[in-house]
């Protein structure tokens, strides 16, 4: 079993990640999505598993595998998936990767909407979602070792740090998901973690790779 191979820092450390897209309905038979592919995220649990970490992995829509060694909670939408972290609670260590739709549909329906014939398309009124990262950060019960990615196209560095603060986090991992980066959906990440030490940044590594830095720097941060 691979699983059992290696040193266990995090043994005895509960952890929980979110993964994926959030979809979030429209009408029952459509929805608003994103491009995430729960690759990195579904990474970083199965690295945090691999160093001894209880992980509760809470996915949104993906079409890979669940990760060996996790517990995988599934969900569609932010507000199921805020649930799902709460339920997890409490937890040494949150990683939320997921790429959660800032919004939702505020009047999704039970009935599928038709074309009217002569009408204007019909509009869609959207309500903000709640932020998990934020909500964590927060938390009474926050865990001790908060980590947030931020998902940028532009002024990556500034928006991290403010991404940092704002959400109570200890960590940002920042990436540039312009579609020139083919990071949305792709093997390979290129990131930044910020902190409020400063800016360290990775060369362009495989999405496990990323993972397995990462869970190697949260067994060190958090220490014995
Ligand atoms: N996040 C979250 N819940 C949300 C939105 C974001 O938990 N409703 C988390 C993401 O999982 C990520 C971090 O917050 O860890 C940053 O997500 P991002 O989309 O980059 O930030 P937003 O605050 O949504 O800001 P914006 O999309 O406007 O840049
Ligand atoms: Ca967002």
């Amino acid at each position: 079993n691979l699983l059992d191979e290696g040193p266990k820092p995090l043994a005895g450390r509960r952890a929980i990640v979110t993964s994926g897209p959030t979809h979030e309905p429209i009408d029952p038979v459509r929805y608003i999505a994103n491009r995430s592919s729960g690759r990195q995220g579904h990474a970083i649990a199965a690295a945090l598993a691999r160093l001894g970490a209880d992980v509760t992995l809470v996915s949104g829509p993906v079409e890979i595998a669940d990760p060996a060694g996790v517990r995988t909670i599934h969900v569609e939408r932010a507000e199921e998936m805020l649930d799902g972290v709460l339920a997890a609670l409490p937890a040494d260590i949150a990683v939320m990767v997921a790429a959660v739709a800032d919004w939702r549909v505020a009047t999704a329906g039970g009935q599928k909407i038709k074309k009217k014939p002569g009408e204007a398309p019909p509009p869609l009124q959207l309500a903000e979602n709640p932020d998990i990262l934020k909500t964590i950060g927060h938390h009474a019960q926050r865990p001790k070792l908060v980590v947030g990615f931020a998902a940028e196209t532009q002024e990556v560095e500034a928006n991290a740090r403010e991404k940092l603060k704002r959400k109570g986090a200890d960590l940002i991992v920042a990436n540039d998901v312009s579609p020139k980066t083919g990071i949305m959906g792709g093997s390979r990440n290129s990131v930044s973690i910020v902190s409020k030490d400063g800016v360290d940044a990775w060369p362009d590594l495989d999405k496990n790779e990323v993972a397995a830095r990462l869970a190697a720097l949260i067994a060190e941060r958090l220490g014995p």
